[in-house]
């Protein structure tokens, strides 16, 4: 009674364990089919891969050898971006208008008459001279260019004549 109870026990036993074997070696082979047909075939060779894996794993440091052809080493400079001048609504809108817009800590507002009249009085030139280097007036400070050191002197100037034209 028992004895055969205990070959049951490894009939099934040796069964599960074959069938869970076959499963194994079924994924092993499906799963090499299935890299055979993409790794190898679309990766490998693919010359677009290639120079991928070459760029990222090429030396750190190359060497010039004498005699040789050596302009691919040559290190790229890069330009400084060339400042240009800028048109005068452009240069507002980016360095003026968070003082000069709704008139913020005691910068004269846009358009307003009242308030720039007094200062177009004094001439473009002098105008022109505190916008560029900044300056210390009654009712606050004037940060040269408006703190965009970045500016062209003409950018400024563009955004001055601006502000006067549309202030008077
Ligand atoms: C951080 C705030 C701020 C920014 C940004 C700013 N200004 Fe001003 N600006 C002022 C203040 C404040 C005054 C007035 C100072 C005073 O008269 O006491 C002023 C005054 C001026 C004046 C009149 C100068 C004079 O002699 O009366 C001009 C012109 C001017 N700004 C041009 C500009 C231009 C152009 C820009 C942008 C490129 C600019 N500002 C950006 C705060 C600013």
């Amino acid at each position: 009674m028992s004895a055969s109870h205990d070959r049951k026990f490894f009939d099934t036993f040796l069964l599960i364990l074959g069938i869970l074997v076959g499963i194994a070696i079924a994924l092993i082979v499906v799963a090499r089919i299935i890299a055979a047909n993409t790794s190898a075939a679309n990766r490998q060779g693919d010359p677009m891969y290639e120079q991928q894996v070459e760029a990222r794993i090429h030396p750190f440091a190359r060497n010039a050898v004498a005699g040789e052809d050596n302009a691919a080493l040559a290190v790229p400079t890069a330009e400084p971006a060339a400042a240009t001048d800028l048109p005068a609504e452009t240069v507002f809108q980016q360095g003026c208008v968070a003082c000069h817009g709704a008139g913020i800590a005691g910068a004269p507002k846009l358009g307003d008459k009242a308030a720039w009249a007094p200062r177009i009085a004094q001439g473009k030139d002098v105008l022109y001279q505190h916008a560029l280097q900044g300056f210390q007036g009654k009712n606050g400070v004037m940060p040269a260019k408006g703190g965009r050191a970045d500016f062209t002197d003409q950018s400024v100037m563009n955004a001055v004549d601006y502000m006067v034209a549309a202030s008077q």
